[in-house]
């Protein structure tokens, strides 16, 4: 089949990549010149484990291309993917669809035959309706069917995800496009990941309601952990101990600093605005959405207490910058409300992240950006683990604390057992521990 993806980010390129590699030719297209050339190139725009080497692979069988020319690309495709984002529009927290819209105009300009176009970008419930709306108005002439198939990938896991889905939703009614997006994911279903199909609406939906649970999930356990610290219990125990119940899952019950990153906050925001459109509050993603706010602002908070009562003129180290560790993404990320909290109080922050150095100097850039732990340790009086990679999880604690000034440790992860670290010298500070 021949699928076009409009986007080439973290969705598009990912998706992208993986439909080449199920043996259908793909074009990738994104507006940003300086993607399209380092992809090109053999470059990735972005960092997502493996997805180098199987842009290679496909690119060299000559099955994935990428261009800056969407009205070439579009040009007799089977299936053309909306994989833009769609941030939070400035001042609302509505989903802003204006790149939705403009690549459906673009589209719309372009196409030649019938097609099926398939909005990946998470979307508000009616973003479908309007799309084909679009189309109608725009191209009468040609058969446009509009499906919605949200992307349920997660950064840093994003090809596995990918290509072993714990399902996969799609929404439409018109049999012609059912048919097409089954040729699609047929590699993927012949491995048994269900295929749910739903109507447009439903499937749009049941992707805020996906994110808004796990929000809720993760904001559920931090107030339990702060709970926990007032009540001497230990949090990593309750999460076993519930989460062993199969009714509640493992799964997001780690207490930590809140939860960011280039989905949750918006998209829990998105849903709200379509519950207040529709006059069908949804209280309890309200709360979720206020509860993980201010949790930001409190772990800055934490931090300052860690250094005893004057903080100012003090230096810390931030480990993690990202917002969750195999990803270089800082959309959201709890260290830019930590380390605001932190600069406002007059701490130096020194700050080390494996592979979100780049885009953190360009949201932060007064921060002292170090080579590793260690240099960020120098001379700091405590050090901070903000995102859990595994470059954090065996840190040298005596050489650290050597380079130390102070040997304070805020384990924002819970990733140290409490026993080591105070054996190793350092006052240890976790969370709901
Ligand atoms: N990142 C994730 O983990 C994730 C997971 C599931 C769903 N999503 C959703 O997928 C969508 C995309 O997210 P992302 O993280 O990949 O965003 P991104 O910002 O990484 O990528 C979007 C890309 O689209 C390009 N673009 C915008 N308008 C274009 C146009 N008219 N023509 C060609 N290219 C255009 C941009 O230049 C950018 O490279 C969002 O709706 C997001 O909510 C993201």
């Amino acid at each position: 089949m021949r699928i076009t993806m409009i986007g080439s980010g973290y969705v598009g390129l990912v998706s992208g990549a993986c439909f080449s590699d199920f043996g259908h030719d793909v074009i990738c297209v994104d507006k940003d010149q300086s993607k399209i050339d380092a992809l090109l190139s053999g470059r990735m725009p972005i960092f997502e484990p493996g997805l180098d080497q199987l842009v290679a692979s496909n690119v060299a069988a000559g099955r994935l291309t990428f261009t800056t020319n969407l009205a070439s690309a579009v040009a007799g495709a089977d299936a053309i993917f909306i994989a833009v984002g769609t941030p939070s529009r400035r001042g609302d927290g509505h989903a802003d669809l204006s790149y939705v819209f403009a690549a459906t105009e673009e589209i719309a300009a372009a196409v030649t035959g019938p097609t099926v176009v398939v909005t990946k970008s998470t979307v508000p419930v009616g973003t479908g309706d309007r799309v084909e709306a679009i189309f109608r108005e725009k191209r009468a002439d040609v058969d446009v069917a509009v499906v919605s198939n949200p992307e349920f990938l997660r950064e840093g896991a994003a090809i596995g995800d990918f290509k072993r889905p714990d399902r996969i939703v799609i929404g439409t009614e018109d049999e012609r496009a059912k048919q097409v997006m089954r040729d699609v994911y047929r590699p993927l279903y012949l491995n048994e990941s269900p295929i749910l199909f739903t109507s447009r609406r439903t499937s749009e939906l049941i992707k805020y309601a996906a994110n808004a649970f796990l929000a809720t999930k993760i904001t559920f356990i931090n107030e339990i952990a702060d709970l926990c610290e007032a009540v001497g219990a230990d949090v990593q125990d309750v999460s076993r101990g519930i989460g062993l119940d199969n009714r509640i899952g493992k799964k997001f019950l780690h207490a930590g600093p809140g939860y960011g990153g280039s989905c949750f906050p918006k998209d829990t925001l998105a849903l709200l605005k379509t519950a207040e459109d529709y006059d069908t509050p949804v209280h309890i993603v309200e709360a979720v959405v206020k509860v993980n706010d201010s949790r930001k602002r409190a772990m800055g908070r934490k931090v300052l207490h860690a250094l005893g009562d004057t903080p100012r003129g003090k230096t810390v180290a931030l480990l993690g910058l990202t917002f969750k560790p195999n990803t270089d993404d800082m959309r959201d990320a709890p260290s830019l409300a930590i380390a605001t909290a932190l600069a406002d109080a007059g701490v130096t922050v020194r700050a080390h992240d494996p592979e979100g150095m780049a885009p953190a100097k360009a949201m932060m850039p007064d921060l002292v950006y170090c080579t590793d732990a260690y240099d960020a340790a120098e001379g700091a009086d405590a050090v901070v683990i903000v995102t859990e990679w595994d470059a954090y999880r065996a840190l040298d604690l005596a050489r650290l604390k050597r380079v130390m000034t102070g040997p304070v440790m805020v384990d924002l992860r819970n990733v140290y057992q409490r026993a080591d670290v105070e054996q190793a010298g350092f006052a240890y500070t976790a969370v709901g521990r």
